[in-house]
């Protein structure tokens, strides 16, 4: 089969921590032709969506030491060329947010795809509709308390009487711009005027939960199934968990409350066709669920000696086969 992936830009990606690379690399070695572009190389032509399309070859990282250890040149490039999407089996959209105009532009080529034909991941339509932290309101159960807003008032009001909120803009990722607010904080004002950009755009304000010291936890779901896990725990000088910002991943089990959770969250998730995504649970509140471009597969795969990758491309060879 051929496999496209629309990334950023190959050189940019990080083989031993990003999930792209070890679907690429599962790709690969189930015999899979691997394609890559970038959303800036997507075309319309001839009514079609069109791609300028790279086929890579790739040294896989080996385990040394528990650590993903990558070789210099990790990939190769052995052909160019522009061709229709539709050649391809499937497609999976791993741009990094911010989901940005060209971003949305992207994936309304890839609607242009023939669903029967060519399996898109995340369906297009949904990376449309679902902002990443947007997305988690429509489940109000299981998340934090929370309100969305660009209005200082508001925002104020929430925070006031609180232990402290956690401000986040809706198009982050890998902790950017998330802050902590507290009402004696003398910058609280400014925090909110620099963050909505005076007014001008709306930022979520969750109330903060202590547990988040115990660790920010990802789970991956595939198609609404959990297929694994990895706990992020800050680094002690940042309250953030992200791995980008220091946090430590350390192995973990699924507990019950998550479970319920994403047996809350798998009916929709699968209605959107959201099949891969990455949510994020702290203390047992859902806390974002990211469509774009979730990461934890090679951390799982090191901690827990699984190979998620593989699991990825052989549900997508199913899915495949059943819509044949
Ligand atoms: N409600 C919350 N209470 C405490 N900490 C939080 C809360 N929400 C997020 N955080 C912390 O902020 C980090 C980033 O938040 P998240 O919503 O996952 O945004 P992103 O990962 O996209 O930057 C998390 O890893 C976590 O440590
Ligand atoms: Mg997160």
């Amino acid at each position: 089969m051929k496999f496209a992936f629309i990334i950023d830009p190959l050189n940019k990606l990080d083989p031993g921590h990003d999930s792209t690379v070890a679907m690429m690399e599962a790709a690969q070695a189930s015999g899979h032709e691997v394609w890559v572009t970038v959303a800036e190389k997507l075309s319309i032509v001839k009514g079609q969506a069109w791609a300028l399309l790279e086929r890579v070859e790739l040294e896989f990282v080996e385990l040394i030491d528990d650590r993903w250890v990558a070789q210099e040149n990790w990939y190769r490039v052995v052909e160019v060329t522009g061709r229709s999407l539709q050649e391809m089996n499937a497609v999976f959209m791993r741009t990094d947010p911010p989901v940005t105009i060209p971003y949305l532009y992207a994936t309304q080529i890839l609607d242009l795809l023939d669903p029967e034909k060519t399996l898109v991941i995340n369906s297009p339509r949904a990376l449309q509709a679902a902002n990443e932290k947007l997305y988690a309101m429509q489940f109000p159960d299981v998340i934090p308390e929370t309100i969305v807003s660009q209005d200082k008032l508001v925002i104020r009001e929430f925070i006031e009487g609180r232990e402290g909120g956690v401000l986040k803009p809706l198009g982050g990722k890998a902790g950017e711009g998330i802050l902590f607010l507290h009402e004696s904080d003398r910058n609280l004002n400014s925090l909110i005027e620099i963050s909505t950009k005076w007014g001008k755009e709306p930022v979520m304000v969750q109330d903060y939960l202590p547990a988040a010291k115990e660790g920010d936890k990802r789970i991956i779901l595939l198609e609404g199934e959990a297929i694994g896990a990895v706990n992020r725990i800050p680094s002690g000088k940042e309250f953030r968990g992200n791995m980008a910002v220091g946090g430590r991943v350390v192995k973990t089990e699924i507990t019950p409350r998550e479970q319920e959770i994403i047996s809350i969250l798998a009916p929709k998730l699968q209605a959107d066709k959201l099949y891969f995504v990455g949510i994020d649970v702290i203390g047992g509140y859902l806390t974002e669920i990211n469509v774009t471009s979730p990461t934890g597969i090679r951390e799982i795969d090191r901690l827990n000696n699984v190979r998620l990758g593989k699991q990825v491309i052989q549900w997508v060879e199913e899915k495949l086969s059943v819509e044949d």
